[in-house]
């Protein structure tokens, strides 16, 4: 009896300084500079089938609808050849303002914005 009293209460005990030891580390989220350099973005891959889904919708930025279209086979045209980007001074691209603005809805994840816009400090590559 006595030495299972001993065991427990060595339990016990060990159970408190575990628990003591546990604590929540507060890990500070990573921000990110969105101004920092630019992520390598593939317009074939990353953006086309996002604006595809989100944009080219019945009514929308399909043909009939709003420019620039944005259908995957037409839209790197229609966004780079309709003006809609400005390589020199991304911030002032139509495209840019437009998904942090009107169109931001369609567009809520901001990584996704964030693909955008460094796709255009990239250049905007036809990749
Ligand atoms: C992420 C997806 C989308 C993107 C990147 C996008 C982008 C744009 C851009 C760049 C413009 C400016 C056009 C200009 O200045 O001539 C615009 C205008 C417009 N978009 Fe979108 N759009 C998206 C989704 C949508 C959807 C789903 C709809 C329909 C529900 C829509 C409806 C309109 C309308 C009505 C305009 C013209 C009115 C305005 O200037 O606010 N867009 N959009």
């Amino acid at each position: 009896m006595k030495r299972l009293l001993i065991y427990s209460g060595l339990l016990f005990a060990m159970g408190v300084i575990l628990t003591g030891c546990y604590k929540d580390l507060n890990i500070p989220p990573t921000v990110i500079n969105p101004d920092g350099p630019p992520q390598v973005v593939n317009y074939g891959t990353d953006l086309a089938p996002l604006f595809n889904t989100s944009c080219a919708k019945s009514g929308c930025h399909v043909s009939g609808g709003h420019h620039p279209f944005m259908n995957s086979d037409i839209s790197y045209n229609e966004i780079v050849n309709g003006g809609f980007v400005n390589t020199l001074v991304p911030k002032e691209s139509i495209l840019y303002i437009m998904i942090n603005s009107d169109m931001k809805e369609y567009i809520p994840s901001a990584t996704d914005r964030q693909k955008v816009y460094d796709w255009i400090r990239n250049g905007a590559p036809n990749n």
